[in-house]
């Protein structure tokens, strides 16, 4: 055993997925996939359209099965694992009908109407962290898209989760808002621990918050190099002039492009 298996966290190993397509062969859209992530770990994935990023999200979080290979979340199944792991999508999806707050409150309620009462003092506390309590009782439609974004990603936390596996969820938002809710994501994950999966088309946004950056290859859809990132914390946007920095994005760029930046 090595030092890092006691905090292994999400363990991906050998892992397949095919879809039918209708033509003879199956269409690969992820090929033996091996993966550790450690407790508390913040990993970004990052690749080219179509490397299977979402589709490696959906198996993690249990919402689709690998066609080979095995998942686990703390050694267990992923199947008995689901409930323990909060997702976040590009867009917010709010319920229109209901407010910031119940809205937050959802999850919960899905479950029992007791849990949903309970969950409330929880939800102002969330909502509060990320400076949306003015607006709790108003419906998601009087909100612009960051403070949408900012509710649903409140929402993922409500139960809280051990994991959170977000995709793309900043892609939607202007370059300002985007920047504000990366550092707020941050102090997230530096007050509450948890172990996050992250993906990005962004370099600098893969590099500015991960602790390690898997950066995925096409067909077949698998892993091309993971990367710690190496850089101390707190995180700020001079943490992105580092020659660490520098370095990542270079390594990157040559794994994404097949060449460094500034080269023809
Ligand atoms: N349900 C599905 N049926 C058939 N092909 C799919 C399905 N889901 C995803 N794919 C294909 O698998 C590949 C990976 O998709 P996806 O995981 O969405 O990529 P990414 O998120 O990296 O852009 C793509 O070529 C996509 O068309
Ligand atoms: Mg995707």
């Amino acid at each position: 055993m090595t030092a890092g298996v006691d905090r292994a966290h999400v363990v991906v190993s050998e892992v397949a997925k095919e879809f039918e397509t209708g033509a003879t062969e199956p269409f690969v859209a992820l090929d033996n996939i091996d993966l550790t992530i450690d407790q508390g770990e913040f990993v970004l994935l990052l690749g080219p359209s179509g490397c299977g990023k979402s589709t490696l999200l959906r198996l993690i979080a249990g919402l689709d099965a690998p066609t080979r290979g095995d998942i686990r979340v703390s050694g267990d199944p992923i199947a008995a694992g689901f409930e323990r792991i909060g997702m976040v999508f590009q867009q917010p999806t709010l319920l229109p009908w209901l407010s910031i707050l119940e809205n937050v409150v959802y999850p919960a309620r899905v479950r029992s109407q007791r849990l949903a009462r309970e969950k409330r003092g929880e939800a102002l506390r969330l909502l509060d962290m990320v400076g949306l309590s003015r607006v709790a009782d108003q419906p998601p439609s009087s909100l612009s898209g960051g403070m949408q974004q900012r509710a649903a990603i409140c929402r993922s936390l409500i139960l809280d989760p051990e994991i959170l596996v977000m995709d793309e969820p900043f892609s939607a938002l202007d370059a300002m808002t985007r920047e504000e809710l990366q550092f707020e994501l941050l102090r997230i994950h530096a007050d509450s621990g948890k172990t996050i999966i992250f993906v990005t088309h962004s370099i600098p946004e893969a590099v500015l918050m991960s602790s390690k950056i898997v950066v995925m290859a096409t067909s077949p859809g698998r892993i091309a190099e993971t990367l710690e990132t190496g850089m101390p914390h707190p995180r700020t946007l001079e943490s992105l002039r580092l020659d660490r920095a520098r370095e990542l994005d270079g390594r990157i760029r040559q794994l994404i492009y097949g060449r460094d930046r500034g080269q023809e």
